[in-house]
């Protein structure tokens, strides 16, 4: 890994609020000669080389792109994300080449990546035997054929950047190396990969509990309860404060959760209501913008950080929450309404404007929030995050709900050493829940989102016993799962990965975004609703199906099953 230093770089940059930062140099073969940087009037501009053939990958989590050649992509962070552009709740500056090497750029602003674009100071010109084409798609044909192309990145407003070049034989090498600089995954407990169902916003306090127990009762291996925002007095903006009217007990409440196995996660975002006692305390150090009403702390400030973390730890935390759900973090301005986050030309008071803060705030958050749990360990949720985050036990999940769409997430998110959880919430069938349930056991994080459904969803769909049988698949899993978790953290493999990050070499795997990876020898290829069969493609070696022990060949099958195709390496 080589970090090169171009112009001169910003100082909010995502390295400098990493603090598990570990970088190592060592030589790279990479033609670093062959790198060309200018500061333009938009910033400054980096240019790489790259070959024909060469596949490219990453940017944090895309929900609607595995593979990025050829593509135009910008990294800004947007809760709704709906098309391939790059949008993302995070994106990660990060790219990965089939050519065996991987670029971190060292940046939070929203940058401008063209993965092949030809050569701008050479312009196109017909080769021997090329003709100029007459229809579109002749025109069209020759522009994709331009022999020498780059990649360039635009990074906005900053005059110089820091990057850094890893390479590796496979993208699972060069992910892994990537991750290990940010400190490697995170250490994450057995429980926080068990079974978790989030509970209805409108529940109170009895609600609560007779979910609890109606779960016990019915032998459902649900591990984490989670409370939506009902729990707080005020929640759009946030006062961390336990509605009396809804929970008037709520020491008695956990205490009682807990005492039937249950761990428990509370839902909040950053945005703090005038009535939270945190208010006053934290408004000199917050951003010059409100969002629902509420201000928005500067986390990256240690007063502030310390205000939100304490307030946490003695008044909300009681003794037995040991998980939080960090909403909202991610620009909601997009598709809802112009007051659901801040600009980008908000100033705070660090330095930082609006776009190097909605590309910080999820890893400030999740910072702020481990704080507060003062070594509790947790598997929690956020929905933004970006660079260097690998090593935070928090995984991202989306309002969102193609399920194509969340299945591709699984496929993604490991290129930019982020988690991911397709999380299932209602259905509109039977069949299309127990879908959603299969790919959800099979994902970091097997969560049923049940905010806003007044009963437990499956009981619409008549299939209790389908999935009390998937959960229980889940919780066997758990081993094997909480292994790879550790070869995350202790060397930075990702426990959810796209086939073509450990096939790298294999040319088939480079668009298939609908199977990935699980644990170390495990590949799933998950259905959708309305498929009765797939085809599957198996990589390189023998494959036994992890159901009923048959022997596959590598290639490409047809499966048909009305359970979710997995396969295990032999
Ligand atoms: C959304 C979040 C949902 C749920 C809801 C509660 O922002 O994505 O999962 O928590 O808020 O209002």
């Amino acid at each position: 890994m080589k970090k090169l230093t171009f112009g001169t770089p910003e100082t909010h940059v995502p390295s400098a609020y990493c603090q598990t930062m570990k970088y190592v140099e060592r030589p790279v073969s990479y033609p670093i000669d062959r790198i060309a940087f200018k500061v333009n009037t938009r910033g400054c501009r980096l240019e790489f080389p790259m070959a024909r053939g060469e596949q490219i990958y990453g940017l944090g989590l895309q929900l609607q792109i595995l593979n990025l050649t050829g593509r135009q992509m910008v990294t800004r962070v947007n809760s709704d994300p709906v098309a391939p552009t790059g949008d993302s709740h995070a994106p990660v500056p990060f790219f990965l080449s089939t050519a065996g090497y991987g670029i971190f750029i060292d940046t939070a602003r929203y940058a401008e990546f063209d993965f092949g674009r030809p050569h701008p100071s050479k312009p196109r010109t017909l080769t021997e035997g090329e003709q100029a084409g007459a229809s579109t798609s002749e025109i069209y044909a020759q522009r994709a054929t331009a022999k020498e192309a780059v990649i360039s990145v635009q990074i906005p407003v900053a005059r110089g950047v820091d990057i850094y070049i890893i390479e590796g034989n496979t993208l699972t090498d060069i992910v892994a190396q990537y991750n290990m600089l940010s400190g490697g995954g995170p250490d994450v407990p057995e429980w926080g990969l068990a079974p978790f169902y989030r509970c209805c916003t409108r529940y109170n306090q009895e609600q609560v509990l007779e979910t609890a127990r109606y779960l016990r009762e019915r032998n459902f291996p649900i591990g984490i309860l989670g409370l939506e925002p009902g729990w707080q007095t005020q929640t759009y903006s946030c006062s961390y404060v336990w509605s009396g009217e809804r929970f008037p007990n709520p020491q008695a409440l956990v205490d009682e959760l807990t005492d039937m196995g249950y761990h428990i996660n509370l839902w909040e975002h950053v945005f703090t209501h005038p009535t939270s006692p945190i208010y006053d305390a934290l408004s000199p150090y917050s951003g010059d913008y409100e969002v629902w009403g509420g201000i928005v702390p500067d986390l990256s400030i240690s007063e502030a950080r310390s205000i939100f973390a304490d307030h946490h730890r003695d008044n909300v935390l009681l003794d037995k929450i040991d998980g939080f759900k960090l909403d909202e973090c991610d620009g909601s301005d997009f598709i809802c309404h112009s007051s659901w986050s801040f600009p980008l030309t908000t100033e705070f008071p660090s330095g930082m404007d609006g776009e190097q803060y909605h590309s910080m705030l999820g890893t400030l958050y999740m910072q702020t929030i481990l704080r507060a749990l003062d070594g509790k360990p947790t598997l929690s949720e956020v929905r933004q995050a970006g660079a260097l985050a690998a090593s935070y036990p928090f995984v991202l999940y989306s309002d969102l709900y193609d399920h194509k769409d969340f299945i591709r997430g699984l496929t993604t998110a490991g290129f930019g050493g982020l988690l991911w959880t397709p999380e299932v919430r209602d259905a509109q069938s039977r069949e299309e829940f127990l879908r959603r349930l299969q790919s959800v056991v099979f994902s970091p994080q097997c969560l049923i989102n049940g905010w806003y459904c007044d009963r437990l969803p499956w009981l619409d769909h008549d299939c209790e016993d389908e999935v009390r049988e998937l959960l229980e698949l889940r919780v066997r899993l758990i081993p094997k799962l909480k292994a790879a978790f550790d070869s995350y953290r202790d060397e930075g493999i990702p426990p959810v990965r796209a086939l073509v990050s450990d096939y790298t070499n294999d040319a088939e795997t480079y668009r298939i975004d609908d199977e990935y990876l699980f644990c170390d020898d495990m590949l799933v290829a998950p259905m959708v609703a309305g498929e009765a069969s797939r085809r599957v493609y198996l990589p390189a070696g023998q494959w036994k199906d992890y159901f009923s022990d048959a022997v596959l060949e590598s290639g490409w099958h047809e499966i048909t099953t009305e359970g979710i195709p997995v396969f295990v390496r032999m």
